[in-house]
């Protein structure tokens, strides 16, 4: 199967990789010459450590790198049978480069975007055949994370989504279909793990250390939410809220937050500038958490809690099946429990009670219980079984 990946940055060239470890063959086109000797040598680097692991052989390795190749003009994708573009996030250029690239394809070559946050509408309305288009959304880094998320546009026909989705699964993805919705499913439901734990600072509950402890320690997150905005970096972490709260028409339940914001204008990006929420300069201590369990658990439950409603809220506007969200937040992001899974655990009369109790103290929207819980509540169901 031919495969063409579009820029290869971060993203492009993640694809590349688990394409052709998939025996495609694989043209990128990408503009920049540097990032082309770049990638070359990021994936040949990455290839012997495999090897050095065990996890391929030499041949193997070889054929991998062998079956991508790198093209100047975007004339050199004729014979592509799936073009994924992953480009700078900005509409304008996305649009440029399909509808020039259309020019080129077959007919029945799906084009698809690796895009977190623009709309599939908007990208397959450039397209003379917009039933082609979809978005395949990969999570970083690509040949690492198992989840990517299906999203047809609404011009997307049902041919094109489960070949799309197939072939993904093919190249040993877990695929779940998303909405064409702002965030699709993990960068909406994942929301609150970050502005939950901000307004428990801002409102002085506790310190950064503390709410990363109880969350770690006390809900079983890999990381705690500061921990990892400085991980993912404060500027991106900070877009990606502002553009989904954008995208959402302003609804509050996403506004972003100043703590974050002046991170981000500071020049605080977390790891990668040496300072975040936390000093990474050498020989700086980090500073210790209050391991007071009962302020701790009361910090975990009010993340947790805003995770499950707004896990519930997406069941119940149809972003996704509740599998397809539980496993979005298992495999893209390394929850310890599907949230919809966990609301079952705690009990869906305590889920809105808690809910409830956050919005008498507070009157904000972010806090409103989803109406799904709530009627749940009330006909004593459950999500599963
Ligand atoms: N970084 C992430 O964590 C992540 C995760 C999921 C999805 N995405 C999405 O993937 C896409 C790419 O993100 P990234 O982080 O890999 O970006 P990046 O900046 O690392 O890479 C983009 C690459 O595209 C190249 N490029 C720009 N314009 C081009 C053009 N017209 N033709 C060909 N190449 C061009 C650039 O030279 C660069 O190498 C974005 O839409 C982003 O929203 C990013």
């Amino acid at each position: 199967m031919n495969v063409a990946i579009i820029g290869s940055g971060t993203m492009g060239r993640g694809i590349a990789q688990v394409a052709a470890t998939a025996d495609c063959s694989v043209k990128v086109y990408e503009t920049n010459p540097e990032i082309i000797a770049l990638s070359q040598s990021k994936l040949a680097k990455i290839m012997a450590r495999l090897v050095e692991k065990g996890r391929i052989t030499n041949e193997q390795a070889a054929q991998i790198q062998a079956n991508i190749s790198y093209v100047d003009s975007l004339k050199d994708l004729a014979d592509s049978d799936l073009v994924i573009e992953a480009i700078i996030e900005n509409l304008d250029i996305k649009k440029a480069v399909f509808s020039e690239l259309e020019g080129y394809v077959s007919a029945d070559c799906i084009l698809a975007s690796n895009t977190s946050s623009l709309s599939i509408a908007s990208l397959a309305a450039t397209c003379k055949q917009p039933e082609r288009f979809i978005g395949i959304h990969f999570f970083n880094p690509a040949p690492l994370m198992k989840l990517v998320e299906i999203i047809p546009a609404i011009q997307t026909s049902e041919a094109v989504t489960q070949k799309a989705k197939s072939i993904v699964d093919d190249w040993g993805k877990l695929t779940v279909l998303a909405k064409d919705t702002p965030g699709f499913i993990v960068n909406r439901v994942a929301r609150p793990f970050y502005s939950e734990a901000i307004r428990q600072y801002e409102e002085g509950i506790a310190d950064f250390a503390t709410i990363d402890w109880a969350m770690k320690e006390l809900a079983g997150f890999r990381m705690g939410p500061f921990e990892l905005m400085d991980f993912i970096g404060n500027d991106i972490n900070y877009t990606v809220t502002e553009t989904v709260f954008q995208a959402f028409f302003y609804d509050p339940r996403y506004k972003p937050s100043f703590t974050q914001k002046r991170l981000s204008e500071a020049g605080f990006y977390g790891r990668k500038s040496g300072r975040g929420y936390y000093n990474y300069a050498e020989g700086a201590t980090k500073p210790e958490p209050n391991t007071d369990q009962a302020l701790g658990q009361q910090i975990a439950d009010r993340i947790v809690i805003r995770l499950i409603n707004e896990a519930a809220d997406a069941l119940y506007f149809n972003i996704a099946s509740k599998e397809d969200i539980d496993t979005a937040m298992t495999k893209g992001v390394n929850y310890p429990k599907g949230l919809l899974a966990w609301a079952d655990e705690i009990g869906i009369q305590e889920c809105v009670h808690r809910m409830d109790a956050l919005f008498d103290e507070y009157h904000e929207t972010q806090y409103r219980c989803s109406p799904l819980l709530r009627r749940m509540a009330k006909r004593e169901e459950k999500f599963y079984g």
